[in-house]
């Protein structure tokens, strides 16, 4: 089934949909973390700071951050990095504050569980929270919101 045959059957499907577009090229990657000492925000956008001593480390951590408005859980999870929506699409817990563990974080609100990487809720198994494409090129962590 390609993605032109998807038909919605709940409301973040669509959404979660249009953001796994295969047309790379037209992906637009915003930066959200820079690996360093300092970041540089702008009024649409929270740029936050990691050092490179903590990549390194192998730790797991989450980051909130802001971009065009949109509130995002960054997540670095056994060496990868992850990007969902950060408002919880139960009651707007905030997921950066959950705990992760393989591969998915619980929020800490009433413990909806959520797929790091595809936004699938764990019980009822339906895309109901966003996932982003998300990347690290050299010092930037980039996420693409289109
Ligand atoms: S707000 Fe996240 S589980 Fe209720």
């Amino acid at each position: 089934m390609s993605d032109t045959d998807h038909v919605p059957r709940y409301p973040n499907d669509a959404v979660a949909h249009t953001n796994k577009s295969s047309d790379e090229a037209a992906r637009r990657w915003r930066v959200a973390i820079e690996i360093g000492d300092q970041g540089s925000g702008t009024e649409k956008t929270s740029v936050k700071t990691v050092s490179a001593e903590k990549i390194e480390s192998g730790e797991d951590f989450a980051i909130e951050t802001l971009i065009d408005d949109r509130v995002l859980a960054i997540f670095r999870h056994a060496g990868k990095w992850y990007a969902i929506d950060g408002m919880c699409s139960h009651q707007g817990g905030p997921l950066a504050e959950g705990v992760v563990r393989d591969g998915c974080v619980t929020c800490p609100w009433h413990g909806w569980q959520y797929d790091l990487a595809t936004g699938i809720q764990m019980i009822n198994r339906q895309p109901l929270q966003e996932s982003f494409p998300i990347r690290q090129i050299e010092n930037r962590v980039e996420v693409s919101l289109h």
